[in-house]
């Protein structure tokens, strides 16, 4: 079909075949399908919706654009998650190894920061040496002897996305739940994973800012993951804060190696990590219950396993071969490190925790613009939670930033983010559990 009577289609609100879909995708990846048309695609699109089965043909088409990577030769389960974004959400760099120390293998494609969202890509960079886009004879090799390798989007797998992905965030059509869910899932499919569970953000972090939306986003991803043939369920989390005590790339980094070698553990984000693993080790059926996954992922972390298995998946992939012994000196540390004071005595009533995204991306450690190199020292740590009494002893957070003149816009930032008052009400972490 020619391309642009498949695009009026779509524009007067009759349903796609999937084999035109398929020509579609697969021109948009040869390049025989222009921008324009592209464009003109997804806005179709984002006016007049998809079926699931439109979605499900769009998924699998751009899945097929490159190539499908095959586990047969691992005699594991193959499993991922996936977040749809938020602030201080680093649950993958622990969640992977403990996964890993428990039998899994876990090959996760992971993005860059979105927006006023932190990406593990970014964070994984503030490792000296690691490569975060290796081959994918080195991911392989990862992957089966680490357990687990956290990589970015190569330009192997599903080139149709990343093509249609950079066409959509430049003429407003990124809001798209189809889009969206063939997007990501193209993604996890391509990776040839066997079961995967989504964390589904909702709150002030989140983009999904109502819990409306991400219900809607939610009951697309798993019926499409699904329909495609990947075992999925999901968790809607809340992100009206942020979910570790930290925000920023090295700070995240360290906030996960505290996590996993047990220095610290923040706890809204140990339950969203355990609860998300549990979910996984369900599904893949290692566990047979709920209980008995939180069980075995509370034991390879108090034995030091998860760690091990981060050490070995950090330093396969070029990064220090001490780094676990010896962190806080590899990381990269900002120049000013400094705490930003709530203006009066308080408790935290309400956090703006995609403002707090801003602040990170104000003193570089976040995009403007796609060009933009990030600042992966700069940072906030420390950062008081909902129901936290702060006050002269008590700091809204510590800021590491670059030089002053940062510091002090980020402060103002921080300042603005948090809102103080009588002590609300918390909501749970985990909101709820949608799927298979
Ligand atoms: N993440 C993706 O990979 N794709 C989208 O469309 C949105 C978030």
């Amino acid at each position: 079909m020619l391309a642009q009577e498949f695009i009026r289609r779509k524009r007067d609100g009759k349903a796609l075949a999937p084999a035109d879909i398929a020509e579609f995708i697969g021109g948009l990846t040869s390049g025989s399908v222009s921008e324009g048309q592209a464009a003109a695609f997804a806005m179709a699109v984002f006016l007049r919706g998809m079926s699931r089965d439109e979605a499900v043909a769009l998924t699998e088409a751009m899945r097929d654009s490159g190539t499908v990577l095959d586990w047969k030769d691992l005699d594991r389960p193959v499993v991922d998650k996936h977040s749809t974004g938020g602030v201080g959400d680093n649950v993958s760099l622990m969640l992977a190894p403990m996964l890993a120390a428990l039998g899994c293998a876990v090959p996760m494609i992971s993005g860059r920061g979105l927006g006023h969202t932190g990406g593990t890509l970014d964070k994984l960079d503030s490792i000296p040496g690691y490569v975060s886009q290796p081959g994918l004879d080195l991911f392989r090799k990862v992957v089966r002897e680490a357990g687990c390798a956290v990589i970015g989007q190569t330009a192997d797998l599903a080139p149709a996305d990343k093509r249609l992905y950079a066409i959509r965030d430049v003429t407003g059509t990124v809001e798209s739940v189809p889009l969206i869910t063939a997007s990501i899932l193209s993604k996890k499919l391509a990776a040839g994973l066997g079961q995967l569970v989504l964390d589904v953000k909702t709150g002030t972090g989140a983009f999904m800012a109502t819990p409306e939306a991400a219900r809607e986003l939610t009951e697309s991803l798993v019926a499409v993951a699904n329909g495609a043939g990947l075992k999925t369920s999901a968790l809607i989390t809340d992100m009206n804060e942020p979910l570790a005590s930290a925000a920023g790339n090295a700070v995240e980094v360290i906030n996960a190696l505290d996590y996993l070698t047990g220095a610290k553990r923040d706890p809204r984000l140990h339950e969203v990590t355990i609860a998300l693993g549990a979910e996984l080790l369900r599904l893949a059926g290692l566990a047979g219950s709920e209980a008995e996954g939180r069980a075995m992922l509370e034991q390879v972390l108090s034995s030091g396993k998860a760690a091990e298995h981060f050490q070995a998946m950090a330093s396969g992939l070029g990064g220090p071969k001490d780094l676990l012994a010896k962190f806080r000196s590899h990381l990269p540390k900002a120049p000013v490190i400094r705490p930003v004071m709530a203006s009066e005595e308080g408790v935290v009533t309400l956090i703006d925790a995609r403002a707090l995204g801003l602040a990170v991306i104000e003193l570089g450690g976040g995009r403007r613009v796609a060009s933009d190199r990030i600042d992966h020292a700069v940072g906030l740590t420390e950062l008081a939670g909902k129901t936290a009494s702060v006050g002269r002893d008590r700091p809204l957070a510590l800021i590491h930033a670059r030089d002053e003149a940062s510091f002090a816009r980020a402060a103002a930032m921080v300042r603005g983010a948090y809102r103080l008052g009588e002590a609300p009400p918390v909501s749970s972490p985990v909101l709820t559990r949608i799927g298979a």
